[in-house]
């Protein structure tokens, strides 16, 4: 029976292929070494009965569970080999021997061990991060999951316990960074770099350690004037490199393994270098060797746009800004800075182009930043299997000649960063978890999270391998699981259908971003705008509109930049096109927009009816939670539906080619 709380390390009996054998050898390392031991050990147990005994000294040529280092792998790498009576875990490192464990179990869950058995991974790379954007007073921007995992009220309040299953579930997929504050860094957790909550930090730092995972501090960039009481926060000023220096002393004396800090400047309101004229550059370099001397480096967001916009003002595209702000910036940052790029152009939309400011940084360190949290993608109510789009994303082609078999995938380059033969270096992504037992609100919701860490792990995974994994792991092998899985994979295009097919965008009610409001951003600051009349919909951003286009690699732009060329899923994003146009499939686009909005209803229908129907194979609570999620989730979707195909009816006149019900 599911525990929602253990999430995907269930404890369910499983016959193995082999005999496990009852001893484990290993050799003595370091804490994350210990916990790999401490993991193995109780993983077994949950998994086959018994616990084996612990002996430190390896005898080869005895039976037994080993775990070893070798020197020959690479950093974080694993290697696991099955003979007869021998089950091999090697690596270089206390970190990849954790992974070997975590993977070995896993494997074990699924039945896949075997005979013969011979794995190697290592993870393509080396930054995977979890930012969590959980703010002083409990509350968690964008959170739907319930409180913080470790604040209450202006201070710190963890419980240790379920701070570290935590760690234990991060670790389990292979992440190894985590931030602990928002982004916003505002009222107390400005004071978070003070020595007054810096002891507690370290207390939850020392947690995450043993699992592997390093800190990030979020912080704001006007810190020495709100914190220090220096007239100015100019990064070229001498006085506020001196203030950050000794911050960063102080820091890293109750974290001395801090990763760094991670830094939302200029953006939506919060204080940056731009203040001072200064550029981005400026402002990370600084920083960046203030932590330089600790071995720290600076994660940098590259959410600058103007959010004043004018929406009257249509020379003005905020798809652009990224590349605009940071390309002339390319090679004038520190080699410990790293910048951090929401992977679309807007702002974690359903559907939205891969921003090209991706691999087009040829000497600056990059991330591209997911979000687990699902503030556009149904708040945890809907279900919506994110792999689905990551995966899509993963896949983008960033240069994409078609004379040529050389791929420049995100995934590949990604696994090329350690190389040194791109500077995408992996993913950072706001995550979905909160006080809630099961972890993430809706229980399946759990996948996301799962995928994340094994798609940071390994980019090439596709959508349904991480389903199948996570189903099988969560409820056992067989017809539950796979309906579940099933289940899953339909959902993100559902979702998909009845919210904002063609890559439009921002329909959604504004600041809560749940449920529809068609013309909610249209007259706002935001940037967002569709610009829907009665005879056509979307931004032109080819050169005829505002040039967007020509931000992508030659043979990219050429694709966007026409309309028959250009993915009907992103349709919209690049052109702005009258609702007669003709789609692939022979109807207009008008009546794409009624059928999509039409099965995104029916889709989410049948998961209810497909969950329904898993009634007496699930357990009472799992089985009840997420129906009522399902039955919100209808709702919804039939909000979607009908204002979306109404307010269409409306502009035009034009009926459903089928009939429908379109509401007048
Ligand atoms: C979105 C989100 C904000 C968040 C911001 C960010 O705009 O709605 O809550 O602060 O992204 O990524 O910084």
């Amino acid at each position: 029976m599911l525990k929602e709380y253990d999430c995907w390390l269930q404890e369910r009996k499983v016959t193995a292929k082999i005999k496990v054998p009852e001893v484990i050898y290993a050799q003595k390392g370091g804490e994350v070494c210990a916990t790999a031991v401490r993991e193995l050990s109780s993983g077994i147990n949950r998994l086959l009965g018994f616990v084996p005994k612990v002996q430190k000294k390896a005898d080869l040529k005895n039976s037994g569970v080993f775990l070893e280092f070798d020197s020959y792998l690479k950093p974080e790498s694993f290697s696991i080999s099955i003979t007869e009576n021998q089950i091999l875990i090697c690596a270089a490192d206390d970190n990849g021997l954790l992974y070997g464990v975590f993977r070995f179990l896993f494997l074990l869950a699924q039945g896949k061990i075997t005979h013969g058995l011979q794995i190697n991974e290592t993870p393509a790379s080396p930054l995977r991060m979890i930012n969590h954007w959980d703010n002083f007073d409990g509350t968690i921007e964008r959170g739907y999951a319930g409180g913080s995992l470790f604040y209450k009220d202006g201070n710190f309040d963890f419980d240790n316990k379920r701070i570290e299953d935590y760690a234990r579930l991060l670790a389990s997929t292979g992440i190894n960074r985590l931030s602990i504050n928002n982004v916003n860094v505002r009222a107390n957790a400005k004071l978070l770099i003070t020595e007054k909550y810096l002891r507690e930090a370290a207390k939850l730092a020392a947690i995450f350690r043993r699992y592997g995972i390093r800190l990030f501090i979020s912080i704001n960039f006007g810190a020495p004037w709100s914190l220090g009481k220096l007239e100015t926060a100019d990064p070229l000023d001498e006085r506020v490199f001196a203030w950050w220096k000794e911050r960063a002393s102080i820091i890293y004396k109750y974290i001395p393994d801090l990763a760094g800090f991670l830094v939302k400047a200029d953006s939506e309101g919060e204080p940056g270098p731009f203040q001072y004229e200064r550029t981005h550059a400026d402002g990370a370099n600084m920083l960046a060797k203030a932590v330089k001397p600790f071995g720290g480096e600076i994660v940098w967001r590259c959410f600058v746009y103007n959010c004043q916009q004018d929406w009257r003002d249509h020379s003005f595209d905020r798809a652009r800004a990224a590349y605009d702000h940071f390309m002339p910036l390319d090679g004038a940052f520190l080699e410990n800075v790293i910048l951090q790029i929401k992977f679309g152009p807007y702002d974690f939309q359903v559907r939205e182009p891969v921003t090209p400011l991706f691999g087009a940084l040829l000497k600056t360190r990059h991330v591209m930043e997911l979000q687990i949290t699902q503030e556009y993608t149904g708040h945890q109510i809907d279900l919506c299997f994110l792999p689905h789009v990551w995966q899509d994303i993963a896949r983008f082609d960033i240069v994409n000649n078609e004379n040529t078999e050389r791929k420049f995938r995100i995934m590949d380059l990604i696994g090329k960063y350690k190389e040194g033969l791109s500077n995408i270096e992996g993913f950072a992504s706001v995550v979905n978890v909160g006080l809630d037992n099961n972890w993430t609100g809706h229980t399946l919701a759990q996948a996301n999270l799962y995928g994340y860490g094994r798609l940071t792990w390994n980019p090439q995974l596709s959508a349904k391998e991480i389903a199948q994994e996570w189903c099988a792991l969560s409820f056992g092998e067989g017809e539950t699981a796979k309906k579940i899985e099933d289940i899953l994979l339909n959902s993100y295009p559902a979702y998909e259908k009845y919210n904002a097919p063609f890559g439009v965008c921002f329909m959604v009610t504004p600041n809560s971003h749940y449920g529809p409001n068609i013309e909610g951003y249209e007259f706002s600051r935001w940037g967002t705008y569709h610009r829907a009349d009665a005879n056509a919909i979307g931004i032109d951003r080819t050169p005829s509109g505002t040039g967007y286009t020509e931000q992508y690699s030659n043979e990219n732009a050429a694709i966007f930049r026409d309309a028959s060329r250009c993915p009907e899923n992103l349709i919209l994003f690049f052109h702005r096109l009258r609702y007669d146009f003709k789609m692939k499939n022979g109807n207009t686009l008008l009546q794409n927009i009624y059928d999509t909005h039409f099965e995104g209803y029916d889709e989410t229908f049948k998961m209810a009816e497909d969950w329904k129907s898993l009634k007496d194979s699930l357990q009472k609570e799992v089985y009840e939670s997420v129906l009522s999620r399902f039955e919100m989730q209808l709702i919804n979707a039939k909000e979607w539906r009908d204002q979306i195909n109404t307010y269409f009816f409306r502009k035009t006149g034009i009926p459903d080619n089928k009939n429908r019900k379109i509401f007048p």
